[in-house]
This record gives structure tokens, C-alpha cells and sequence, in this order.
């Protein structure tokens, strides 16, 4: 795509994602691929990289139906994490964000994916973070609303459990479909947002204990790399 058509935000998430994998994709990797809007330059950068053979041997594994499709349309061939040749490991992992700090800590799940997408950050002995700048926050969950993955049987009981605990849970609703969306998995989703700064360590853990919660779309201490690209087309790497 000619970058004269792109917007602003749109040419930061372009660095971001091309800037990532082409300083972190290597011929014959196992490599895992998030989702959404500036995962997606990632993905078309590193199909464009493999057509021209610069990646011969690269495995790739998608993070959502979404990813799956765009794969296979740019010339991706997909494997399962549960694929021998991947054997449950991933060498890079590139994913964007929905809010990230300066610690890196981040929440992912604005497109409904992060159940897959932190098993395969999970999987990866890197997980890279692309986003633009729009992304970055002091405090997680104040803005953004953090997404946890219900079960459909427990989606009552949560939302009761998480009242009892001061906090207002939101069904999400999508569109295309009467009712509400369903992941790739089968599940609901609930949003929750908090008033005051959270641990976002802590708030993984108790509300991923509560019976029902499938994921969590805090992502705390996971990321040890970010390229944040700008509206010029720039970009700075954030380590830690
Ligand atoms: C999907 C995700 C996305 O990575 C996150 O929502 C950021 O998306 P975008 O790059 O379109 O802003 O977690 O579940």
C-alpha cells in the first residue's frame, strides 16, 4: 500500500510492524502472529519477505481466524502450536496493544483474541509489542477496558462475583450478528474497567482465579521489547 494513502496513526502502526519483523524474522524461525490492525503490517511484511524468499524455512502460526485468513491470503502457509514441527515453542512472537506503559505491561483482547494470542506469547522465547503512539498510558485499565474470556455457562456468575469486588463488568457486543460476540473459541466476552490505577501483576492472577474466566487481557511483565511508531512513519524501541 502506497504510504501517501495511509493516516497518521496508520503510517505509526505500518513502522511499527514492518520495523519489527524486519529486524526479528529470521530464515527457518517459528514465529507466532497477533492480531489486528497493526499486527497486520507485520503479517503483510513478513509474507512480502517470505514471496521474496528472504525467509526460506519460516514457520508461522496465527493467533486468530482473522490472522489465519490474511496468512494464507498473502501466501502464509499456518501450522497449530500443537504441530510437531512447532512442538508448543515459538521463537519470535509479534503482537500489538491496546494500551502498553513504559514497563511494557500491556492489554491486549480490543479484537477478542487474547486468549490465543497469550498462548502463544506464552509459547515464545521473545514477544515483541508493535503499536503507535495513541497506545501508550501511565495506568492500564483506566481508559481501555480490560477484556477477560468467559465461559457461556459462567457469564452470570462472573459478572456477580466481579460486583461483589466493586467492579461493573460489560458484555461486548459486536456487529454482523444479533447478540453477543462469540471468539474464535466459543466464549464470551466481558469488559472491565477500574476507576483508580491497578497492580496489573496481581489483577492477572485474582481475576483469572475466578471460575469460569478463561483469559485475562492483562499481559504484565511479558514483553521485553516494543517498536512504537509515529505519525511520520518513525519509530523508537522501547526495551526493559
Ligand atoms: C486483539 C488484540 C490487538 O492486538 C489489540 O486490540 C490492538 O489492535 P490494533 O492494533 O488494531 O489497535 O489484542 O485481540
Amino acid at each position: 500500500m502506497n504510504i501517501e494513502t495511509l493516516s497518521p496513526q496508520d503510517r505509526g502502526k505500518q513502522a511499527a510492524g514492518v520495523t519489527a519483523v524486519d529486524r526479528h524474522v529470521q530464515p527457518g524461525m517459528k514465529l507466532g502472529l497477533g492480531t489486528g490492525s497493526t499486527a497486520k503490517w507485520a503479517i503483510l511484511r513478513t509474507a512480502e519477505r517470505f514471496r521474496a524468499g528472504e525467509l526460506p524455512g519460516l514457520l508461522v502460526v496465527p493467533s486468530s481466524f482473522d490472522t489465519e485468513i490474511l496468512c494464507q491470503k498473502e501466501g502464509l502457509a499456518v501450522r497449530t502450536l500443537q504441530d510437531p514441527q512447532i512442538g508448543a515453542e515459538l521463537d519470535v512472537v509479534i503482537d500489538g496493544a491496546d494500551e502498553l506503559t513504559a514497563t511494557l505491561d500491556c492489554i491486549k483482547g480490543g479484537g477478542g483474541a487474547h486468549l490465543q494470542e497469550k498462548i502463544l506469547c506464552d509459547a515464545g522465547r521473545e514477544f515483541i509489542l508493535v503499536a503507535d503512539e495513541s497506545k501508550i498510558v501511565e495506568h492500564l485499565g483506566t481508559r481501555f477496558p480490560i477484556p477477560l474470556e468467559v465461559h457461556p455457562l459462567a457469564r452470570v456468575s462472573v459478572v456477580k462475583t466481579l460486583a461483589k469486588r466493586g467492579i461493573q463488568a460489560q458484555l461486548r457486543y459486536g456487529t454482523g450478528k444479533a447478540g453477543p460476540v462469540v471468539t474464535d473459541n466459543g466464549n464470551f466476552i466481558l469488559d472491565i474497567l477500574f476507576s483508580s490505577p491497578i497492580d496489573a501483576g496481581q489483577q492477572e492472577k485474582d481475576l483469572k482465579m475466578i471460575t469460569g474466566v478463561l483469559e485475562v487481557g492483562l499481559f504484565p511483565r511479558r514483553a521485553r521489547r516494543a517498536y512504537i511508531g509515529r505519525p511520520d512513519g518513525s519509530f523508537s524501541v522501547w526495551e526493559r
